[in-house]
């Protein structure tokens, strides 16, 4: 099952209205983030708001029947992208979504927000 990530394009970080700038912060991670993916095989899309306008950029990495985590704090630049598909790549190739610390890229440590376990098979 693969594992997706999902975009907030709406994410404003908080000097985003100083920075005077046109397109919003989530919108320049996802449109970092959706090439590094589709080179990797990883899915991707975007939605507006996950409910963590405080601490964006904010994605989630998901995957049927695993955990799910919310990482947020992105700042929309390369480096947070290209941490952000290898962590997807590493939940992808999990059983139960953990990745084992030692494994996480470093971008994306300091950034998770919420994690999910997966509903209960019926
Ligand atoms: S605008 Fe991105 S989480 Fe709300």
């Amino acid at each position: 099952m693969a594992s997706w990530i999902t975009i907030c394009d709406t994410c404003k970080r908080e000097d985003w209205a100083e920075r005077g700038a046109s397109e919003s912060d989530g919108a320049r991670l996802a449109a970092l983030v959706e090439p590094l993916a589709k080179g990797a095989g990883i899915p991707t899309r975007r939605v507006s708001c996950l409910m963590g306008c405080t601490h964006g950029c904010n994605v989630a990495i998901q995957a049927s029947g695993k955990l799910a985590y919310t990482l947020g704090r992105f700042e929309p630049v390369e480096e947070a992208a290209e941490a952000i598909v290898a962590y997807a790549a590493l939940h992808a190739k999990t059983e139960t979504g953990q990745v084992p610390f030692r494994q996480w890229p470093q971008g994306v440590k300091g950034h998770f927000v919420t994690r999910h376990p997966p509903l209960p098979e019926t």
